[in-house]
Protein backbone atom coordinates (compact mmCIF):
# COMPACT_ATOMS: atom_id res chain seq x y z
CA UNK A 1 0.00 0.00 0.00
CA UNK A 2 1.73 3.49 -0.74
CA UNK A 3 0.59 6.47 0.73
CA UNK A 4 1.65 10.13 1.09
CA UNK A 5 4.32 10.10 3.83
CA UNK A 6 3.85 13.63 4.86
CA UNK A 7 -0.15 13.25 5.52
CA UNK A 8 -1.06 12.14 8.85
CA UNK A 9 -2.36 8.75 9.51
CA UNK A 10 -5.99 8.43 10.21
CA UNK A 11 -7.28 5.58 12.64
CA UNK A 12 -10.62 4.28 12.81
CA UNK A 13 -13.29 6.45 14.61
CA UNK A 14 -14.46 3.82 17.07
CA UNK A 15 -13.36 0.66 19.13
CA UNK A 16 -15.93 -1.48 20.53
CA UNK A 17 -17.03 -1.46 24.05
CA UNK A 18 -20.26 -3.80 24.01
CA UNK A 19 -21.25 -6.16 21.93
CA UNK A 20 -24.03 -7.99 20.93
CA UNK A 21 -24.71 -11.35 19.62
CA UNK A 22 -26.06 -11.98 16.50
CA UNK A 23 -27.84 -15.26 16.32
CA UNK A 24 -26.97 -17.32 13.26
CA UNK A 25 -30.74 -19.11 11.71
CA UNK A 26 -30.55 -21.74 8.73
CA UNK A 27 -32.11 -20.92 5.77
CA UNK A 28 -34.95 -23.58 6.92
CA UNK A 29 -35.47 -21.49 9.67
CA UNK A 30 -35.69 -18.42 8.15
CA UNK A 31 -38.18 -19.89 5.41
CA UNK A 32 -40.23 -20.54 8.35
CA UNK A 33 -39.97 -17.54 9.70
CA UNK A 34 -40.69 -15.84 6.70
CA UNK A 35 -43.98 -17.85 6.17
CA UNK A 36 -45.11 -17.31 9.74
CA UNK A 37 -44.49 -13.33 8.84
CA UNK A 38 -47.03 -13.51 5.93
CA UNK A 39 -43.75 -13.15 3.91
CA UNK A 40 -43.55 -9.07 5.68
CA UNK A 41 -40.13 -8.57 7.04
CA UNK A 42 -41.78 -6.31 9.65
CA UNK A 43 -43.27 -9.67 11.49
CA UNK A 44 -39.93 -11.21 11.78
CA UNK A 45 -38.65 -11.12 15.42
CA UNK A 46 -35.42 -8.88 15.40
CA UNK A 47 -33.77 -11.62 17.37
CA UNK A 48 -33.62 -13.64 13.76
CA UNK A 49 -32.00 -11.47 11.74
CA UNK A 50 -28.91 -11.07 10.91
CA UNK A 51 -27.87 -7.63 9.60
CA UNK A 52 -30.80 -5.19 9.95
CA UNK A 53 -31.24 -2.36 7.88
CA UNK A 54 -34.94 -1.86 8.20
CA UNK A 55 -34.32 1.71 9.51
CA UNK A 56 -31.16 3.30 10.51
CA UNK A 57 -34.13 5.16 12.83
CA UNK A 58 -33.38 4.83 16.44
CA UNK A 59 -31.27 1.44 15.73
CA UNK A 60 -27.76 3.38 16.22
CA UNK A 61 -25.30 2.62 19.01
CA UNK A 62 -24.82 5.17 21.77
CA UNK A 63 -21.89 6.03 22.80
CA UNK A 64 -19.97 5.55 26.24
CA UNK A 65 -20.66 9.49 27.07
CA UNK A 66 -23.75 9.15 26.16
CA UNK A 67 -24.85 5.77 28.32
CA UNK A 68 -22.89 7.57 30.94
CA UNK A 69 -25.09 10.89 30.83
CA UNK A 70 -28.06 8.78 31.47
CA UNK A 71 -26.93 7.22 34.83
CA UNK A 72 -26.74 11.39 35.96
CA UNK A 73 -29.61 12.53 34.35
CA UNK A 74 -32.27 14.51 35.90
CA UNK A 75 -35.85 13.42 35.64
CA UNK A 76 -38.03 15.69 37.42
CA UNK A 77 -41.01 16.52 35.95
CA UNK A 78 -40.60 20.55 35.71
CA UNK A 79 -37.33 22.13 35.34
CA UNK A 80 -35.35 19.31 34.95
CA UNK A 81 -31.00 20.08 34.38
CA UNK A 82 -31.21 17.20 31.68
CA UNK A 83 -33.81 19.59 29.42
CA UNK A 84 -31.32 23.08 30.07
CA UNK A 85 -28.71 20.59 28.76
CA UNK A 86 -30.96 19.44 25.79
CA UNK A 87 -32.19 23.57 25.32
CA UNK A 88 -28.98 24.22 25.50
CA UNK A 89 -26.75 21.91 23.17
CA UNK A 90 -30.18 22.48 20.10
CA UNK A 91 -29.78 26.17 20.08
CA UNK A 92 -26.11 26.03 20.37
CA UNK A 93 -25.94 23.79 16.85
CA UNK A 94 -29.26 25.63 15.50
CA UNK A 95 -29.33 29.33 17.03
CA UNK A 96 -33.23 28.54 17.42
CA UNK A 97 -33.72 30.32 21.08
CA UNK A 98 -37.07 28.03 21.32
CA UNK A 99 -36.94 24.36 21.80
CA UNK A 100 -39.83 22.12 22.33
CA UNK A 101 -39.18 18.28 22.94
CA UNK A 102 -41.00 16.01 21.39
CA UNK A 103 -41.13 12.24 21.59
CA UNK A 104 -39.95 11.46 18.14
CA UNK A 105 -39.90 13.42 15.01
CA UNK A 106 -43.48 13.32 13.66
CA UNK A 107 -45.26 14.75 16.86
CA UNK A 108 -42.70 17.82 16.06
CA UNK A 109 -44.31 17.81 12.72
CA UNK A 110 -47.58 17.12 14.14
CA UNK A 111 -47.20 20.19 16.57
CA UNK A 112 -45.67 22.49 13.86
CA UNK A 113 -48.58 21.92 10.42
CA UNK A 114 -51.60 21.80 13.25
CA UNK A 115 -50.03 25.32 14.15
CA UNK A 116 -49.44 27.06 10.72
CA UNK A 117 -51.52 24.87 8.35
CA UNK A 118 -55.16 25.05 7.38
CA UNK A 119 -57.68 23.38 4.79
CA UNK A 120 -57.06 24.18 1.11
CA UNK A 121 -53.21 25.29 1.91
CA UNK A 122 -50.14 23.70 0.45
CA UNK A 123 -47.26 22.66 1.57
CA UNK A 124 -44.07 22.80 -1.10
CA UNK A 125 -41.05 21.04 -0.20
CA UNK A 126 -38.09 18.63 -1.72
CA UNK A 127 -39.27 15.82 -0.79
CA UNK A 128 -41.79 15.00 2.64
CA UNK A 129 -41.20 12.03 4.57
CA UNK A 130 -44.32 10.05 4.86
CA UNK A 131 -45.64 11.12 8.40
CA UNK A 132 -45.33 14.86 7.49
CA UNK A 133 -47.26 14.10 4.23
CA UNK A 134 -49.94 12.63 6.53
CA UNK A 135 -50.04 15.15 9.03
CA UNK A 136 -50.66 18.07 5.80
CA UNK A 137 -53.04 15.45 4.45
CA UNK A 138 -55.15 15.33 7.74
CA UNK A 139 -55.44 18.78 7.99
CA UNK A 140 -57.18 19.04 4.36
CA UNK A 141 -54.19 20.61 2.71
CA UNK A 142 -51.83 19.20 0.03
CA UNK A 143 -48.21 17.98 0.12
CA UNK A 144 -46.35 18.82 -2.82
CA UNK A 145 -42.94 17.74 -3.67
CA UNK A 146 -41.20 19.43 -6.07
CA UNK A 147 -37.77 17.56 -5.95
CA UNK A 148 -34.90 18.68 -9.04
CA UNK A 149 -34.80 17.36 -12.20
CA UNK A 150 -31.92 15.55 -11.57
CA UNK A 151 -34.10 13.35 -9.27
CA UNK A 152 -36.06 12.07 -11.52
CA UNK A 153 -32.43 10.38 -13.60
CA UNK A 154 -31.95 8.01 -10.36
CA UNK A 155 -29.50 5.86 -11.98
CA UNK A 156 -27.60 8.75 -13.07
CA UNK A 157 -25.40 10.28 -10.28
CA UNK A 158 -25.40 14.04 -9.27
CA UNK A 159 -24.13 15.70 -5.81
CA UNK A 160 -27.20 17.33 -4.90
CA UNK A 161 -30.19 15.30 -5.99
CA UNK A 162 -32.05 16.34 -2.76
CA UNK A 163 -32.60 20.12 -4.42
CA UNK A 164 -35.77 21.77 -4.74
CA UNK A 165 -37.09 22.45 -8.39
CA UNK A 166 -36.19 26.34 -7.59
CA UNK A 167 -38.34 27.40 -10.57
CA UNK A 168 -41.53 25.29 -9.76
CA UNK A 169 -41.42 26.62 -6.05
CA UNK A 170 -41.58 30.20 -7.54
CA UNK A 171 -44.44 29.17 -9.29
CA UNK A 172 -46.19 28.13 -6.71
CA UNK A 173 -45.27 30.63 -4.64
CA UNK A 174 -46.74 33.58 -7.26
CA UNK A 175 -49.75 31.39 -7.63
CA UNK A 176 -53.49 31.71 -6.39
CA UNK A 177 -52.13 28.76 -4.03
CA UNK A 178 -52.03 29.66 0.05
CA UNK A 179 -48.73 28.33 1.02
CA UNK A 180 -48.39 28.75 4.90
CA UNK A 181 -44.78 27.56 5.42
CA UNK A 182 -42.16 25.62 2.76
CA UNK A 183 -40.62 22.85 3.76
CA UNK A 184 -37.11 21.27 3.23
CA UNK A 185 -36.09 17.87 4.20
CA UNK A 186 -32.35 17.15 4.59
CA UNK A 187 -31.31 14.96 3.46
CA UNK A 188 -34.12 13.76 1.37
CA UNK A 189 -35.22 10.45 2.79
CA UNK A 190 -37.32 9.82 -0.37
CA UNK A 191 -34.58 9.89 -3.06
CA UNK A 192 -32.13 7.89 -1.20
CA UNK A 193 -30.94 10.10 1.48
CA UNK A 194 -29.38 12.72 -1.19
CA UNK A 195 -28.31 16.31 0.30
CA UNK A 196 -29.55 19.12 -0.47
CA UNK A 197 -26.76 21.90 -1.45
CA UNK A 198 -26.39 25.19 0.72
CA UNK A 199 -27.13 27.42 -2.55
CA UNK A 200 -30.29 25.55 -3.22
CA UNK A 201 -31.51 26.72 0.03
CA UNK A 202 -30.21 30.60 -0.59
CA UNK A 203 -32.18 30.30 -3.29
CA UNK A 204 -35.36 28.94 -1.45
CA UNK A 205 -34.76 31.27 1.41
CA UNK A 206 -34.79 34.32 -0.78
CA UNK A 207 -38.10 32.93 -2.97
CA UNK A 208 -39.87 32.23 0.74
CA UNK A 209 -38.38 36.23 1.88
CA UNK A 210 -40.36 37.41 -1.42
CA UNK A 211 -43.42 35.44 -0.78
CA UNK A 212 -43.58 36.25 2.81
CA UNK A 213 -43.40 32.67 3.84
CA UNK A 214 -41.61 30.75 6.58
CA UNK A 215 -38.93 28.40 5.59
CA UNK A 216 -38.73 25.43 7.51
CA UNK A 217 -36.47 22.54 7.95
CA UNK A 218 -37.05 18.69 8.23
CA UNK A 219 -33.37 18.40 10.16
CA UNK A 220 -33.66 14.46 10.84
CA UNK A 221 -30.08 13.66 8.88
CA UNK A 222 -28.84 17.32 8.64
CA UNK A 223 -25.01 16.74 9.92
CA UNK A 224 -25.21 13.56 7.05
CA UNK A 225 -26.10 16.77 4.48
CA UNK A 226 -23.47 18.93 5.72
CA UNK A 227 -20.86 16.14 5.58
CA UNK A 228 -22.31 15.09 1.90
CA UNK A 229 -21.79 19.18 0.63
CA UNK A 230 -18.43 19.15 2.42
CA UNK A 231 -17.00 16.95 0.11
CA UNK A 232 -19.19 17.86 -2.99
CA UNK A 233 -19.43 21.63 -2.46
CA UNK A 234 -15.88 22.96 -3.37
CA UNK A 235 -16.59 26.57 -0.99
CA UNK A 236 -17.45 24.36 1.54
CA UNK A 237 -14.33 21.76 1.83
CA UNK A 238 -12.86 23.68 4.40
CA UNK A 239 -15.69 24.36 7.00
CA UNK A 240 -16.46 22.19 9.50
CA UNK A 241 -19.78 20.45 9.57
CA UNK A 242 -21.37 21.97 12.30
CA UNK A 243 -20.53 25.61 10.48
CA UNK A 244 -21.89 24.52 7.54
CA UNK A 245 -25.17 22.87 9.30
CA UNK A 246 -25.42 26.22 11.44
CA UNK A 247 -25.88 27.83 7.71
CA UNK A 248 -28.49 25.84 6.95
CA UNK A 249 -30.64 26.91 10.07
CA UNK A 250 -29.90 30.24 9.58
CA UNK A 251 -31.86 30.70 6.49
CA UNK A 252 -35.07 28.79 8.50
CA UNK A 253 -37.47 29.92 10.72
CA UNK A 254 -37.37 26.45 12.80
CA UNK A 255 -36.73 22.90 12.22
CA UNK A 256 -38.44 19.71 13.33
CA UNK A 257 -36.03 16.86 14.34
CA UNK A 258 -36.17 13.52 14.67
CA UNK A 259 -33.00 12.53 17.19
CA UNK A 260 -33.38 9.00 16.41
CA UNK A 261 -31.46 9.59 13.36
CA UNK A 262 -28.86 12.41 13.56
CA UNK A 263 -29.19 13.00 17.36
CA UNK A 264 -27.79 9.61 18.03
CA UNK A 265 -30.78 8.58 20.05
CA UNK A 266 -32.96 5.45 20.38
CA UNK A 267 -35.46 7.89 20.76
CA UNK A 268 -36.71 11.77 20.98
CA UNK A 269 -37.41 14.24 18.57
CA UNK A 270 -37.67 18.13 18.55
CA UNK A 271 -39.36 21.38 17.39
CA UNK A 272 -37.06 24.46 17.59
CA UNK A 273 -38.16 27.87 16.28
CA UNK A 274 -37.03 31.34 16.22
CA UNK A 275 -40.61 32.92 16.92
CA UNK A 276 -41.24 33.35 20.44
CA UNK A 277 -44.78 34.05 19.68
CA UNK A 278 -45.12 30.28 17.46
CA UNK A 279 -43.78 28.56 19.83
CA UNK A 280 -46.07 30.40 23.04
CA UNK A 281 -49.10 29.10 20.57
CA UNK A 282 -47.88 25.66 20.10
CA UNK A 283 -47.25 25.63 24.09
CA UNK A 284 -51.01 24.16 24.84
CA UNK A 285 -50.61 21.15 22.18
CA UNK A 286 -47.17 20.29 23.29
CA UNK A 287 -48.15 20.35 26.92
CA UNK A 288 -51.60 18.04 25.90
CA UNK A 289 -49.60 15.97 23.53
CA UNK A 290 -46.42 14.94 24.80
CA UNK A 291 -45.93 16.49 28.15
CA UNK A 292 -44.71 19.57 29.92
CA UNK A 293 -42.17 21.73 27.69
CA UNK A 294 -38.87 20.45 30.05
CA UNK A 295 -39.38 16.66 29.13
CA UNK A 296 -42.08 16.35 25.80
CA UNK A 297 -43.04 12.78 26.53
CA UNK A 298 -39.11 11.68 26.90
CA UNK A 299 -37.40 10.80 30.75
CA UNK A 300 -34.66 13.63 31.35
CA UNK A 301 -32.25 10.44 30.58
CA UNK A 302 -33.28 10.70 26.51
CA UNK A 303 -32.11 14.23 26.72
CA UNK A 304 -29.44 14.05 27.88
CA UNK A 305 -28.64 11.50 25.22
CA UNK A 306 -29.49 13.27 22.57
CA UNK A 307 -27.87 16.94 24.04
CA UNK A 308 -24.45 14.78 23.54
CA UNK A 309 -25.71 12.96 20.45
CA UNK A 310 -26.21 15.77 18.40
CA UNK A 311 -22.73 17.36 18.86
CA UNK A 312 -21.29 14.12 18.34
CA UNK A 313 -23.62 13.50 14.85
CA UNK A 314 -21.34 16.58 13.73
CA UNK A 315 -18.10 15.26 14.72
CA UNK A 316 -15.71 15.13 11.62
CA UNK A 317 -14.13 11.84 11.59
CA UNK A 318 -17.35 10.09 12.74
CA UNK A 319 -18.83 12.29 9.89
CA UNK A 320 -15.94 10.66 7.20
CA UNK A 321 -16.51 7.17 8.32
CA UNK A 322 -20.21 7.09 8.14
CA UNK A 323 -20.20 8.39 4.54
CA UNK A 324 -17.61 5.46 3.56
CA UNK A 325 -19.27 3.23 4.97
CA UNK A 326 -22.52 3.98 2.99
CA UNK A 327 -20.66 4.22 -0.19
CA UNK A 328 -18.56 1.15 0.37
CA UNK A 329 -21.67 -0.97 0.40
CA UNK A 330 -23.01 0.90 -2.74
CA UNK A 331 -19.82 0.24 -4.34
CA UNK A 332 -19.72 -3.86 -3.48
CA UNK A 333 -23.18 -3.57 -4.93
CA UNK A 334 -22.29 -1.63 -8.24
CA UNK A 335 -19.75 -4.00 -8.59
CA UNK A 336 -22.02 -7.08 -8.84
CA UNK A 337 -23.75 -5.13 -11.65
CA UNK A 338 -27.34 -4.10 -9.37
CA UNK A 339 -28.88 -0.99 -10.55
CA UNK A 340 -28.32 1.01 -7.82
CA UNK A 341 -29.67 5.09 -7.10
CA UNK A 342 -26.49 6.90 -7.49
CA UNK A 343 -24.70 7.74 -5.97
CA UNK A 344 -24.98 6.66 -2.38
CA UNK A 345 -26.85 8.97 -0.19
CA UNK A 346 -25.75 9.79 3.91
CA UNK A 347 -27.74 6.94 5.32
CA UNK A 348 -28.94 4.08 2.93
CA UNK A 349 -28.73 2.76 -0.47
CA UNK A 350 -31.66 2.52 -2.56
CA UNK A 351 -31.99 -0.47 -5.31
CA UNK A 352 -34.08 -0.37 -8.16
CA UNK A 353 -35.55 -3.60 -8.01
CA UNK A 354 -38.46 -2.86 -10.81
CA UNK A 355 -35.37 -2.99 -12.60
CA UNK A 356 -33.02 -5.79 -10.85
CA UNK A 357 -36.24 -8.26 -11.39
CA UNK A 358 -37.72 -7.12 -15.00
CA UNK A 359 -39.37 -10.56 -15.08
CA UNK A 360 -41.55 -9.15 -11.97
CA UNK A 361 -44.67 -7.20 -12.69
CA UNK A 362 -45.25 -4.12 -10.76
CA UNK A 363 -48.51 -5.53 -9.01
CA UNK A 364 -46.51 -8.54 -7.66
CA UNK A 365 -44.08 -6.60 -6.10
CA UNK A 366 -40.55 -6.98 -7.24
CA UNK A 367 -39.34 -4.74 -4.10
CA UNK A 368 -40.93 -7.09 -2.14
CA UNK A 369 -39.86 -10.54 -3.55
CA UNK A 370 -36.04 -8.94 -2.94
CA UNK A 371 -36.83 -7.88 0.64
CA UNK A 372 -38.19 -11.24 1.29
CA UNK A 373 -34.86 -13.18 -0.68
CA UNK A 374 -32.49 -11.58 1.19
CA UNK A 375 -34.04 -12.37 4.07
CA UNK A 376 -34.31 -16.22 3.00
CA UNK A 377 -31.21 -15.98 2.35
CA UNK A 378 -29.12 -14.82 4.16
CA UNK A 379 -31.08 -13.19 7.24
CA UNK A 380 -30.33 -9.30 5.96
CA UNK A 381 -33.79 -7.39 6.46
CA UNK A 382 -34.23 -4.25 4.02
CA UNK A 383 -37.17 -2.27 2.98
CA UNK A 384 -39.34 -2.19 0.28
CA UNK A 385 -40.20 1.40 -1.17
CA UNK A 386 -42.23 0.45 -4.22
CA UNK A 387 -46.10 -0.33 -4.95
CA UNK A 388 -46.49 -2.26 -1.56
CA UNK A 389 -46.24 0.92 0.16
CA UNK A 390 -46.98 3.71 -1.90
CA UNK A 391 -49.31 1.73 -4.61
CA UNK A 392 -52.71 1.37 -2.39
CA UNK A 393 -54.81 4.32 -3.45
CA UNK A 394 -57.64 4.95 -1.03
CA UNK A 395 -60.41 3.41 -2.84
CA UNK A 396 -58.63 0.36 -2.79
CA UNK A 397 -57.85 0.52 -5.87
CA UNK A 398 -54.03 0.28 -6.89
CA UNK A 399 -51.54 1.89 -8.77
CA UNK A 400 -47.88 2.09 -10.05
CA UNK A 401 -45.80 3.54 -7.50
CA UNK A 402 -42.82 5.73 -9.24
CA UNK A 403 -40.05 3.47 -8.13
CA UNK A 404 -39.85 -0.36 -7.14
CA UNK A 405 -37.14 0.42 -4.68
CA UNK A 406 -35.47 -1.41 -2.23
CA UNK A 407 -33.83 0.85 1.14
CA UNK A 408 -31.18 -0.64 2.83
CA UNK A 409 -30.80 2.18 5.92
CA UNK A 410 -27.71 1.88 7.93
CA UNK A 411 -27.76 2.45 11.69
CA UNK A 412 -25.00 4.69 12.80
CA UNK A 413 -22.18 3.11 14.34
CA UNK A 414 -23.97 -0.18 14.62
CA UNK A 415 -22.24 -1.95 11.88
CA UNK A 416 -18.11 -2.48 10.71
CA UNK A 417 -16.97 -2.79 7.00
CA UNK A 418 -17.69 -6.64 8.03
CA UNK A 419 -21.08 -7.01 8.32
CA UNK A 420 -21.42 -4.53 4.95
CA UNK A 421 -19.26 -7.25 2.85
CA UNK A 422 -21.77 -10.23 4.41
CA UNK A 423 -24.46 -8.30 2.74
CA UNK A 424 -22.77 -8.02 -0.15
CA UNK A 425 -21.96 -11.57 -0.17
CA UNK A 426 -26.05 -12.43 0.56
CA UNK A 427 -26.48 -10.16 -3.23
CA UNK A 428 -24.06 -12.10 -4.87
CA UNK A 429 -25.93 -15.32 -3.79
CA UNK A 430 -29.62 -13.84 -4.45
CA UNK A 431 -27.94 -12.68 -8.12
CA UNK A 432 -27.49 -16.30 -8.21
CA UNK A 433 -30.61 -16.98 -8.70
CA UNK A 434 -32.50 -13.67 -9.43
CA UNK A 435 -34.75 -14.57 -12.40
CA UNK A 436 -36.42 -17.56 -10.35
CA UNK A 437 -37.63 -15.69 -7.88
CA UNK A 438 -41.32 -14.65 -7.89
CA UNK A 439 -43.74 -11.86 -7.24
CA UNK A 440 -46.14 -12.00 -4.24
CA UNK A 441 -49.99 -11.23 -3.80
CA UNK A 442 -51.30 -9.68 -0.87
CA UNK A 443 -53.70 -11.83 1.15
CA UNK A 444 -54.65 -9.79 3.82
CA UNK A 445 -54.31 -6.29 5.89
CA UNK A 446 -55.12 -4.64 2.45
CA UNK A 447 -55.49 -1.52 3.96
CA UNK A 448 -53.55 2.16 4.35
CA UNK A 449 -49.53 1.83 5.66
CA UNK A 450 -49.99 -1.97 4.45
CA UNK A 451 -46.72 -2.48 4.18
CA UNK A 452 -46.41 -2.60 8.04
CA UNK A 453 -48.85 -5.24 8.14
CA UNK A 454 -49.83 -6.93 5.13
CA UNK A 455 -49.87 -10.61 4.85
CA UNK A 456 -48.59 -11.99 1.56
CA UNK A 457 -48.24 -15.12 -0.26
CA UNK A 458 -45.64 -15.94 -2.81
CA UNK A 459 -46.77 -16.39 -7.18
N1 LIG B 1 -38.46 13.04 8.67
C1 LIG B 1 -37.67 12.19 8.00
C2 LIG B 1 -36.86 12.68 6.86
C3 LIG B 1 -37.64 10.83 8.37
O1 LIG B 1 -36.87 9.99 7.68
C4 LIG B 1 -38.43 10.39 9.47
C5 LIG B 1 -38.41 9.00 9.90
C6 LIG B 1 -39.22 11.34 10.13
C7 LIG B 1 -39.21 12.66 9.71
C8 LIG B 1 -40.11 10.96 11.28
O2 LIG B 1 -39.36 10.83 12.43
O3 LIG B 1 -39.65 8.42 13.04
O4 LIG B 1 -38.83 10.12 14.69
O5 LIG B 1 -41.18 10.15 13.98
N2 LIG B 1 -37.90 8.07 9.20
C9 LIG B 1 -37.74 6.68 9.58
C10 LIG B 1 -37.16 5.92 8.43
C11 LIG B 1 -38.93 6.04 10.20
O6 LIG B 1 -37.09 4.67 8.51
O7 LIG B 1 -36.75 6.52 7.43
P1 LIG B 1 -39.78 9.82 13.60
Amino acid sequence: MTSDPTRELIPPAYRTKVVEPIARTTIAQRERLLHDAGHNVFHVPASSVAVDLLTDSGTGAMSAAQWGSMFTADESYAGAASFDRFRGTVSEITGFAHVLPTHQGRAAEKLLMRALVQTGDVVPGNGHFDTTRAHIEALGASALDLPCAANARSSTAAPFKGNINVNALADVLSSDARVPLVLITITSNRAGGQPVSLDNLHETAALCREANVPLFLDAARFAENAALAQRSDVELNDSSPAHIARAYFDLAAGCTMSAKKDGHGNIGGFLALRDAALAKAITPSLILDEGFITYGGLAGRDLDAIAIGLREALEPDYLRERLHQVDALWQMLHALNIPLVAPAGGHAVFIDAGRWLAHIPWNEYPGQSLVAALYRTGGVRACELGSLMFGLLPDGTERRAEHEFVRLAIPRRVYGHEHMCYVAETFARVAEMRQSLRGFRVTSMNEPLRHFMAKLAPL
